[in-house]
This record gives structure tokens, sequence and C-alpha cells, in this order.
């Protein structure tokens, strides 16, 4: 069973084909003339953190399809607690179609998959975060300059090391674009991310950069992407990592300024105005983090349809009419069936 853990465990061209997807979804979807692709069908969504746009954009993406989601918020199912995590896999698989889930560590996610017996889709961990990169890559194609290919645009990531660094650098280098990373050296993406990357790279022409140098970084960059300096749980590092980020590392118009008249401004969300960014760059007229934020609805349809709708049973109109017949005349026969 293939799930959706990580953009690393599938090639090129069926992330390509996703990005196709995406598009043929998007448009209907903006039509009024999406299919109803998914009905009938569920969606568990377990969190073990709070969510704005990974929760929204499935939930309604299943709605959207014809099909439903449960969420399951932290704290709400015995994941773990009171239940070993096989046994909740096992069930909940048999009462969805698919499951998403926010897990805290990134073994928890991979031991749920392990013991799903429906697609597992990964809606954040703190290794990676595979949904909101394809999505990314796929909103880069919508704003990148008509006359560049996928493989020209270079992406500049500057700060912290995070979980959606993590899966930029290694979605951009498997689709050939060229990604750089750019940190104070104890923040810069690690040995272990780097040669994922580099591999990458040897496969699809792409190229990692790892810098400490924002300004000589954005000089030729399509797009400047940026994420949060520290996340729940890393309190007591704020000021250390204040003082390592700032002045240099933040996305401010200056730096904006040195990058090309081109370039876009990306961001997944949510942001700590004023300090890995700037108001002036997070609403710049060449900022595109809600346009972001708004593909994660058409990413997440993709990825629903493509792990759930091969695996749905599509009787025949005669099939359900004859199972139609048997249920009804049984309700209908008092002997069989008396009045409650
Ligand atoms: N970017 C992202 O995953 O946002 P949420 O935490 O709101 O889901």
């Amino acid at each position: 069973m293939r799930h959706f853990l990580d953009t690393q465990d599938f090639d090129q061209s069926e992330l390509l084909s996703l990005m196709t997807l995406i598009g043929l979804l998007k448009r209907a979807d903006k039509l009024g003339a999406l299919p109803p692709l998914l009905a009938g069908a569920s969606l568990g969504m377990i969190f073990e953190e709070p969510s704005t746009r990974t929760r929204v954009s499935f939930e309604v993406a299943m709605t959207k399809l014809g099909g439903h989601a449960l969420y399951l918020k932290p704290g709400e199912i015995h994941l773990g607690q009171r239940e070993n995590i096989k046994d909740t896999s096992q069930v909940i698989s048999r009462m969805v179609d698919a499951i998403e889930a926010r897990t805290l560590r990134h073994q928890t996610l991979l031991d749920l998959a392990a013991n799903a017996t429906v697609p597992v889709i990964n809606g954040l961990t703190d290794y990676n975060h595979p949904t909101q990169v394809v999505c990314d890559v796929f909103t880069m194609l919508e704003h990148k300059l008509p006359d560049k290919e996928l493989t020209d645009l270079r992406v500049v990531f500057i700060g912290d090391a995070t979980n959606v660094c993590a899966s930029l650098l290694m979605m951009c280098t498997r689709m050939g674009m060229h990604f750089t990373h750019v940190a104070p050296p104890r923040y810069q993406a690690p040995e272990a991310w780097q040669a994922i990357g580099r591999k990458n790279c040897l496969l699809s022409g792409g190229s990692l950069t790892i810098s400490e140098d924002p300004v000589a970084a954005v000089r030729e960059a399509d797009f400047i992407y940026t994420d949060l300096w520290w996340w729940v749980g890393q309190e007591a590092e704020i000021p250390e990592r204040r003082a390592a980020f700032m002045p240099r590392y933040q996305v401010n118009a200056a730096l904006f300024d040195a990058a090309p008249a081109h370039a876009k401004m990306m961001h997944c969300l949510p942001a700590s105005r004023g300090v890995e960014a700037t108001d002036e760059v997070l609403d710049h007229p060449r900022s595109i983090i809600y346009d972001q934020s708004e593909n994660r609805l058409h990413a997440e349809k993709a990825i629903l349809v493509k792990f759930i709708y091969p695996r749905l049973r599509k009787a025949p109109s005669s099939l359900k009419q004859w199972h139609a017949g048997q249920i009804l005349s049984f309700l209908n026969d008092r002997t069989l069936n008396p009045t409650p």
C-alpha cells in the first residue's frame, strides 16, 4: 500500500502528474464543475497539534469532492495513550478510506502508516511537510515568468531548517530546480538532508546550495521563502535564535529589493510578522502567500483523489439496484422485520 508520507517516495514524473491533477481540479472547481469523485468516502483527520490551513483544506477538499472528513482534534482519540498506535490505526482503517495525520513525532506517523490498511497522508511532522511543498511548487508554476521552465527556477529559503525547509529542499532538488538554504551555520540544513538533496540533483539536474549570505543568495532568486524561526516547544531558545537570525536573515524590504524585480515572496504560514519577515514584504504586491494558502485546498484535492479514488468500489447500477431491492424487501416484510 502506498502512503503520502514524503515526496522522496515519488519519482519526478509522479510528482509532475500530481501537479497536472491539481491544475485540472482547480480549474474545474473555479467553474463549479468539480465532479464528486469521492462521493461516499470518508477521511479521518488526526491532529496532535493545531492547524488552520491543513485542517481546513483537507476538510473542504473532501466536502467539495462529495466525501466527508472527521476532525479528530488533539487529545480526542486514544492515539498512543490508552490504546497503542497499531490498534488505533487498524480500527480507523476499517471505517475510513484514508487517514490524514499531523503528528508531533515523525515516528508516530510511520507507525500509523505501517499498521494502516488505508492510505495515510502526512499533514506535517517534526521532520517534514510534503503536502505543503507539493502546493508550493504548483504555486511556483503558476507564478513563474512565462519564459522560464520549472528546471530554471531558483528558490531561496532563508531561515531555520524547519520541517518545511526539509521538504522544500527535497521537492525542489527532485524536480530539477535550484534550491538554496540560507541560514547561520548552526541552523543550516543538516548533512543528512543535504545528502538526499545532492542525490536528487544527480538524477534531476537540479542544484543545492547552502549559504550564510542572504543578499548574495537572493540576487538571482525567482522565489524567496521563509518560515518561523522557532516553534512550539522551542520557547527557551527564543533569545538565542533571535540573536542568530536578526537582523541579517529577516526578509525585509532591503533584502527583497536585492532580489530581481520579478522575485516573489512565499511563506507557508503561520508567520510571526515582524520577525522572520516584515509586513512590507508579506503584504508586497509580489507576495504570493495567500495564493499559496489557497492552493493547499487544490493540492489536497489532488492528493485525496490520487489515493482514494482508485480504491473506491464502483458498483454498476444494476448491482446497486439489486441490493436496494433486497434491503427494501427485507425492511418492508413485517414478518422478517417487525415494526419496532
Ligand atoms: N502551513 C501550514 O501547514 O499551516 P497550518 O499549521 O495552519 O496547517
